[in-house]
């Protein structure tokens, strides 16, 4: 057996990150192009200390994992700390982000200009699809929050759980 045999065949991974506070169709439709271009796509949940979340880091990785099970190479993870450094710990050569509009573009690009200086890491950007071109999970929130509906913006999961969450405030 040569040594490359005996080798583990190379996976092409990329990570797809964000706050997912929570997950939206916007998000979905982002992870679900990624894990038909790469083998193994690997969703991060950065925890920003800074932020208080309307979900738990916990929670928004179980409505991630629940949301993603259908597309089978789909690895949610949380992670506290540089992006460069989970994907150096992971050996991921991508990161695969959605441009809603050009308002993204500027901070989009020092990130990634930022992130390749820091490690090599190359962002790859992917328009978002227009249907979803206005959608954040913060607007997400607002607008449930005053009793608007956003029933097409996220899985009906995610908006059972919004609707719970809400309620209880
Ligand atoms: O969903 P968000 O909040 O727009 O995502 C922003 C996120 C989490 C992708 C970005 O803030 C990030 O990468 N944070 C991790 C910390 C880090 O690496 N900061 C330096 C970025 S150049």
């Amino acid at each position: 057996m040569t040594g490359s045999e005996s080798e583990e065949p190379l996976l092409r991974r990329a990570v797809c990150p964000g706050s997912f506070d929570p997950v939206t169709n916007g998000h979905l439709d982002i992870i679900a192009r990624a894990s038909r271009l790469y083998d193994v796509v690997h969703v991060a949940v950065m925890i920003n200390q800074s932020k208080k979340g309307l979900f738990t880091v916990d929670e928004r990785i179980d409505l991630l994992r629940q949301v993603t099970a259908e597309y089978g190479n789909v690895k949610v993870e949380s992670f506290h700390g540089l992006l460069v450094d989970f994907c150096k710990e992971r050996d991921i050569p991508a990161i695969v982000k959605g441009l809603r509009a050009v308002s993204d573009f500027d901070y989009e690009l020092q990130m990634a200009q930022m992130n390749n200086g820091l490690s090599g890491v190359e962002t790859l950007f992917v328009p978002t699809n227009p249907t979803y071109s206005f959608l954040s999970s913060s607007l997400v929130k607002e607008v449930a929050a005053w009793g608007g509906d956003v029933a097409h913006l996220v899985p009906p999961l995610v908006l059972r759980a919004l609707t719970e969450r809400l309620a209880k405030r």
